[in-house]
Protein backbone atom coordinates (compact mmCIF):
# COMPACT_ATOMS: atom_id res chain seq x y z
CA UNK A 1 0.00 0.00 0.00
CA UNK A 2 0.79 3.62 -0.61
CA UNK A 3 3.05 5.29 2.30
CA UNK A 4 0.62 7.26 4.75
CA UNK A 5 1.42 10.77 5.83
CA UNK A 6 1.73 12.50 8.78
CA UNK A 7 1.94 16.45 10.24
CA UNK A 8 4.02 15.45 13.36
CA UNK A 9 4.17 19.67 13.69
CA UNK A 10 0.24 18.57 14.70
CA UNK A 11 1.10 16.45 17.80
CA UNK A 12 1.31 17.70 21.10
CA UNK A 13 3.96 16.79 23.37
CA UNK A 14 3.16 13.62 24.91
CA UNK A 15 -0.33 12.84 22.86
CA UNK A 16 -0.74 9.69 20.78
CA UNK A 17 -2.08 9.78 17.51
CA UNK A 18 -2.85 6.85 15.80
CA UNK A 19 -3.16 5.68 11.79
CA UNK A 20 -3.83 3.02 9.91
CA UNK A 21 -1.11 1.16 7.89
CA UNK A 22 -1.49 -1.81 5.58
CA UNK A 23 -4.63 -2.41 7.91
CA UNK A 24 -2.30 -2.37 10.85
CA UNK A 25 -2.88 0.43 13.84
CA UNK A 26 0.24 2.81 13.89
CA UNK A 27 0.99 4.86 16.84
CA UNK A 28 2.55 8.32 16.37
CA UNK A 29 3.76 9.40 20.11
CA UNK A 30 5.29 13.15 20.50
CA UNK A 31 7.97 12.49 23.16
CA UNK A 32 8.94 15.10 25.71
CA UNK A 33 12.67 15.20 27.18
CA UNK A 34 11.36 14.51 30.73
CA UNK A 35 9.80 11.24 28.49
CA UNK A 36 13.10 10.69 26.65
CA UNK A 37 14.79 11.06 30.38
CA UNK A 38 12.78 8.23 32.17
CA UNK A 39 13.67 5.96 29.13
CA UNK A 40 17.11 5.64 30.89
CA UNK A 41 15.77 5.22 34.01
CA UNK A 42 14.29 1.92 34.14
CA UNK A 43 16.24 -0.26 31.85
CA UNK A 44 16.69 -3.07 34.21
CA UNK A 45 13.45 -4.35 34.02
CA UNK A 46 12.81 -4.73 30.87
CA UNK A 47 13.73 -7.79 28.55
CA UNK A 48 16.13 -6.63 25.26
CA UNK A 49 16.39 -2.97 26.23
CA UNK A 50 19.21 -2.32 23.49
CA UNK A 51 16.61 -3.88 20.94
CA UNK A 52 18.52 -6.42 19.84
CA UNK A 53 15.96 -8.39 18.36
CA UNK A 54 16.79 -8.96 14.32
CA UNK A 55 13.60 -8.75 12.90
CA UNK A 56 13.04 -4.55 12.92
CA UNK A 57 14.72 -1.62 10.64
CA UNK A 58 17.89 -0.73 11.48
CA UNK A 59 16.88 2.44 13.21
CA UNK A 60 14.62 0.52 15.79
CA UNK A 61 17.89 -1.19 16.91
CA UNK A 62 18.90 1.19 20.23
CA UNK A 63 17.25 2.02 23.45
CA UNK A 64 14.95 4.61 22.16
CA UNK A 65 13.87 2.55 18.86
CA UNK A 66 13.51 5.57 16.09
CA UNK A 67 14.88 7.74 14.01
CA UNK A 68 14.45 10.77 15.80
CA UNK A 69 14.35 11.01 19.63
CA UNK A 70 11.17 12.97 19.76
CA UNK A 71 9.14 10.81 17.67
CA UNK A 72 7.92 7.04 18.38
CA UNK A 73 6.52 5.58 15.33
CA UNK A 74 5.41 1.49 16.18
CA UNK A 75 2.59 -0.81 15.56
CA UNK A 76 -0.46 -0.61 18.17
CA UNK A 77 -0.15 -4.75 18.36
CA UNK A 78 0.80 -6.42 21.43
CA UNK A 79 3.41 -8.87 20.15
CA UNK A 80 1.93 -11.83 22.64
CA UNK A 81 -1.29 -12.54 20.89
CA UNK A 82 -1.97 -9.30 18.97
CA UNK A 83 -4.79 -7.21 21.37
CA UNK A 84 -4.08 -3.47 21.37
CA UNK A 85 -2.00 -1.65 23.77
CA UNK A 86 -3.53 0.99 26.26
CA UNK A 87 -1.39 4.30 26.21
CA UNK A 88 -1.34 5.08 29.74
CA UNK A 89 0.73 8.76 29.61
CA UNK A 90 0.07 9.48 33.72
CA UNK A 91 -1.02 6.40 35.21
CA UNK A 92 1.54 4.08 34.46
CA UNK A 93 3.34 3.69 37.46
CA UNK A 94 0.30 1.75 38.58
CA UNK A 95 1.61 -1.23 36.45
CA UNK A 96 5.35 -0.61 36.54
CA UNK A 97 6.46 1.11 39.78
CA UNK A 98 8.14 4.54 39.23
CA UNK A 99 7.75 4.14 35.36
CA UNK A 100 5.66 7.09 34.59
CA UNK A 101 3.94 6.47 31.09
CA UNK A 102 3.87 3.61 29.16
CA UNK A 103 1.38 1.11 27.54
CA UNK A 104 -0.66 -1.35 29.08
CA UNK A 105 -1.84 -4.52 27.26
CA UNK A 106 -5.39 -5.40 28.97
CA UNK A 107 -5.80 -9.16 27.07
CA UNK A 108 -2.73 -10.86 29.71
CA UNK A 109 -1.25 -7.61 31.27
CA UNK A 110 1.84 -7.42 29.26
CA UNK A 111 3.56 -3.94 29.88
CA UNK A 112 5.55 -1.79 27.52
CA UNK A 113 7.81 1.17 28.24
CA UNK A 114 7.73 4.61 25.87
CA UNK A 115 10.06 3.24 23.01
CA UNK A 116 7.79 0.34 23.14
CA UNK A 117 10.00 -2.03 25.14
CA UNK A 118 8.58 -5.06 26.96
CA UNK A 119 9.38 -5.23 30.30
CA UNK A 120 10.32 -8.84 32.16
CA UNK A 121 7.76 -11.20 33.66
CA UNK A 122 4.89 -10.18 30.81
CA UNK A 123 3.40 -12.93 28.45
CA UNK A 124 4.59 -10.45 25.05
CA UNK A 125 7.66 -12.13 23.99
CA UNK A 126 9.19 -8.97 21.71
CA UNK A 127 9.23 -5.46 21.99
CA UNK A 128 6.54 -3.80 19.80
CA UNK A 129 7.12 -3.73 15.97
CA UNK A 130 8.21 -0.51 14.58
CA UNK A 131 7.23 0.15 11.07
CA UNK A 132 9.11 1.57 7.43
CA UNK A 133 8.97 5.11 7.74
CA UNK A 134 11.14 7.97 7.38
CA UNK A 135 10.84 12.37 7.09
CA UNK A 136 10.76 13.90 4.05
CA UNK A 137 10.87 16.92 6.22
CA UNK A 138 11.12 18.39 9.63
CA UNK A 139 6.97 18.38 10.20
CA UNK A 140 6.16 15.73 7.54
CA UNK A 141 6.61 11.92 8.31
CA UNK A 142 5.84 8.90 5.91
CA UNK A 143 4.98 5.32 7.57
CA UNK A 144 5.54 2.69 4.73
FE1 LIG B 1 -1.23 -8.59 24.99
FE2 LIG B 1 -1.63 -11.17 25.52
S1 LIG B 1 -2.24 -10.09 23.76
S2 LIG B 1 -0.70 -9.67 26.74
Amino acid sequence: GAPVKVDVSKIEPGQLIRIEWQGKPVWVVSRTESIMADLKAHEGKLRDPNSEEPQQPEYAANPARSIRPDIFVAVGLCTHLGCSPTYLPDSFAEQVEGVKSGFFCPCHGSKFDMAGRVFQNVPAPLNLMIPEYHFTDENTLLVG
